[in-house]
């Protein structure tokens, strides 16, 4: 057989030249990958203009990456290709809490704190109280489970967005639960936000008539000892965007209530005013497969 390309063996031409790798996931991944990259060039007729175009495209997302900037994840994310990775690597059958993007915001380390400690380090923003406890899905209580967290503000900006006005660490934190695996942290109600849209992955949106926001949310990474770690958001109940969220990360068992409440005993417990918002949640983690 002629290893010599043509269009109408270019899949299996190029497929055999990786036949060798000796990494066999390595291989499939590439014979597939190859086979419908040139079944979608042949699909859509593609051109050499729009072959330059992608490839300036793609350029670009990386030129403009860098330490807190993640152009890449942000386009798999708007592909919709991160909540499709993210949804087969979690299946849960109901159980687990269900796990949701990470997104490119988790950059930098959560500081530490203790419980019931406030994340918000700058004023502004509507005092919130969040509580809950880690469980595993058979309803074990995960004591010592870490509690990771981090959001926007009430403007809809992550500390790293407003580096001059914003204490490093504002609106994150890394808590340890007790033993019955409960958490509480005070912090403020986030905003929904547009995902950073100056970049590709804006022009990408703009040219296909897509806005770039995200409902108001806090994001969680939750792990525990024997446990599958949980990548997750709590989504504000009402927020603007649960409908067309720009990376479609919204689940529905994900959307939790904040109502506005007046506790005497949780806003002396933590500090609080006399009306703050209250969400408490349960977090329900699988074992780990052995
Ligand atoms: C975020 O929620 O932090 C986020 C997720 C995906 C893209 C941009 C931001
Ligand atoms: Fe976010």
């Amino acid at each position: 057989m002629s290893t010599n390309f043509s269009e109408a063996r270019s899949q299996e031409v190029v497929a055999a030249a990786f036949a060798n790798t000796p990494d066999p996931r390595l291989r499939r991944l590439l014979t597939s990958l190859v086979g419908h990259l040139h079944a979608f060039a042949k699909d859509v007729e593609l051109t050499q203009a729009e072959l330059d175009a992608a490839i300036g495209f793609l350029t670009r997302t990386g030129q403009i990456c860098d330490d807190v900037r993640q152009e890449f994840i942000l386009l798999s994310d708007v592909l919709g290709l991160s909540m499709l990775v993210d949804a087969m690597g979690n299946r849960t059958q109901g159980a687990a809490t269900e796990s949701t993007v990470l997104g490119p915001f988790h950059m930098v380390a959560s500081p530490p704190r203790r419980l019931g400690d406030s994340i918000a380090l700058a004023p502004g923003g509507e005092p919130t109280l969040i509580t809950g406890q880690v469980l595993s899905t058979g309803g074990q209580e995960l004591g010592g489970a870490l509690v990771d967290v981090w959001q926007a503000d009430d403007q809809g900006f992550y500390d790293v967005q407003n580096p001059d006005a914003v204490p490093e660490g504002h609106l994150r934190g890394l808590f340890t639960c007790d033993e019955h695996g409960r958490f509480a942290f005070r912090t403020i109600l986030p905003a929904p936000y547009p995902i950073p849209d100056d970049g590709p992955v804006g022009e990408l949106l703009a040219a296909t008539g897509r806005h770039p926001f995200r409902p108001a949310h806090v994001h969680f990474i939750v792990g525990a000892a024997g446990h599958r770690p949980l990548t997750t958001h709590l989504f504000v109940a009402g927020s603007p965007y649960l409908d067309s969220d720009a990376v479609f990360g919204v689940k529905d068992s994900l959307v939790t209530d904040f109502p506005l409440v007046e506790d005497a005993a949780l806003a002396a417990k933590y500090g609080l005013p006399p009306r703050f918002r209250h969400a408490d949640i349960e977090l329900r983690l699988p074992q780990q497969a052995h």
